[in-house]
């Protein structure tokens, strides 16, 4: 690396990127399909902050480490240098640009792991930091993306960005023989898993731009599909991820795909919301030939009807939805289905990132996922504990 000045040793700056990046990694699930980015900001050769992308929607690193500066002893005047693990960004997207943060900020030189692999962006941020007057260096060896962040290249990969579609997290909760329903006798046919992960996943939904279900789920559960604080606090919606429509301020948008109309329209969730409840708009996605009286019906209950492309007379074509729901302006889905549909999504990888709860319930109904997950390919694996309930989360290949 040429040209770090002798304030800062080459190598403790390469080693303080290679710390970022692998201290980025622990959020790769919050902000999937962002990458992981870790930045600090220096004072000569000290460290005066470390921040993080830490959740969707939510500040890039760079703000992030600017912020936790600016709380430190350091006076301001004395930053001198940032360290980021990817190019800032030069774009307006769910947050302000990076490069303008920096800017503002006063800080001379910025050091970075690695250009931005879109070919859209990549070089772009470091031009405006140049023409700003700051010195910029990059050290593509020691946070290679494809460590840290290999969902973001994916993610940027031609194909994807030929045809764009949402990411999309596919939720679910099975027994511990992958059915997705309990015995009739437990949790009312219904409820596997414990109070913290419903609680982690009205969190979730929170940090998603729509969820999607199907009709089958909507009949037998009749589920509300909101973004509930569960009387806890911090679980609800952070209001310092709502910038510029992440998640939008009424929750996430509620869709079901329901090819001939059969949801109700007396539902729950064209119920009035509770306190507190953040309660999406909700749009139900029918094929051409649904019968207009029940539109009419769902309508007047406060549902947007959408008609889709069949794969056949019978079937919703998820590619077509998909590319729907992307041009909605729904960047991050959650699917949190019956296996009918989650089946047919995930066959046609329309799956990104799995978060599965895994409840102490022998057996159950319905058919068991579990023969799918042995088979599949997954990257990023981590398994934790939520309350009494096992959980994998893993990035799908
Ligand atoms: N454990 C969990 O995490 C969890 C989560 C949700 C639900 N569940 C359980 O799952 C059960 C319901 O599951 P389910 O499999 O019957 O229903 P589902 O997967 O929720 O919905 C399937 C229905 O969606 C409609 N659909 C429209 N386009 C589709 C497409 N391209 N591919 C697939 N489906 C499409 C179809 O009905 P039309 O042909 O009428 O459109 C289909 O029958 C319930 O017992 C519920 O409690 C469990």
């Amino acid at each position: 690396m040429n040209g770090i000045s002798q304030t800062l040793d080459p190598a403790i700056a390469r080693s303080l990127l290679r710390e970022l990046g692998e201290s980025a990694r622990a959020f790769r699930f919050e902000v999937a399909p962002n990458p992981c980015v870790g930045a600090a900001v220096l004072a000569g050769s000290k460290v005066v902050s470390r921040g993080f992308h830490r959740v969707w929607g939510g500040p890039h690193a760079e703000v992030d480490a600017l912020r936790l500066a600016a709380e430190s002893s350091v006076p301001q005047s004395e930053w001198d240098t940032m360290l980021v693990t990817l190019e800032p960004c030069s774009t307006t997207g769910k947050t302000p640009a990076c490069v303008d943060a920096i800017k503002r900020s006063g800080i001379r030189r910025v050091i970075v792991g690695a250009l931005d692999p879109d070919p859209r962006h990549r070089g772009r941020g470091l031009e405006i930091l140049e023409e700003a007057g700051i010195e910029v260096l990059v050290d593509p060896v020691p946070s290679p993306l494809q460590d840290v962040a290999p969902h973001f290249l994916h993610w940027n990969d031609n194909e994807r960005v030929r045809r764009p579609r949402p990411w999309t997290i596919a939720k679910w909760a099975q027994t511990l023989t992958g059915q997705l329903s309990p015995p009739e006798d437990i949790g009312g046919g219904r409820w596997i898993s414990g109070p913290t992960s419903v609680a982690e996943v009205h969190k979730l939904r929170g940090r998603v731009d729509a969820i999607v279900t199907g009709v089958g789920t909507v009949l037998h559960d009749d589920p509300r599909l909101t973004v509930r604080p569960m009387g806890a606090p911090g679980l609800a919606v952070d209001p310092s991820n709502l910038s510029k429509g992440s998640p939008p301020p009424q929750g996430p948008a509620r869709i079901v795909l329901d090819s001939w109309l059969r949801t109700s329209p007396t539902a729950r969730l064209f119920e009035e919301s509770q306190d507190g409840e953040l309660a999406g708009p909700v749009v139900i996605v029918a094929l051409p030939g649904a019968d207009p009286i029940r539109r009419r019906a769902l309508e007047a209950a406060g549902a947007t009807v959408h008609t889709s492309r069949g794969m056949d007379r019978f079937t919703l074509d998820l590619r077509d939805l998909w590319s729907w729901l992307w041009s909605q302006g729904y960047q991050r889905v959650l699917l949190e289905t019956g296996p009918t549909l989650l089946r047919n999504a995930l066959d046609a990888g329309f799956v990104d990132q799995l978060r599965i709860y895994t409840g102490n319930v022998r057996g159950g109904e319905g058919e068991s996922l579990a023969p799918w997950l042995t088979e599949a390919k997954l990257l990023e694996r981590l398994h934790r504990e939520s309350g009494q309930d096992a959980v994998l989360e893993a990035f799908l290949r």
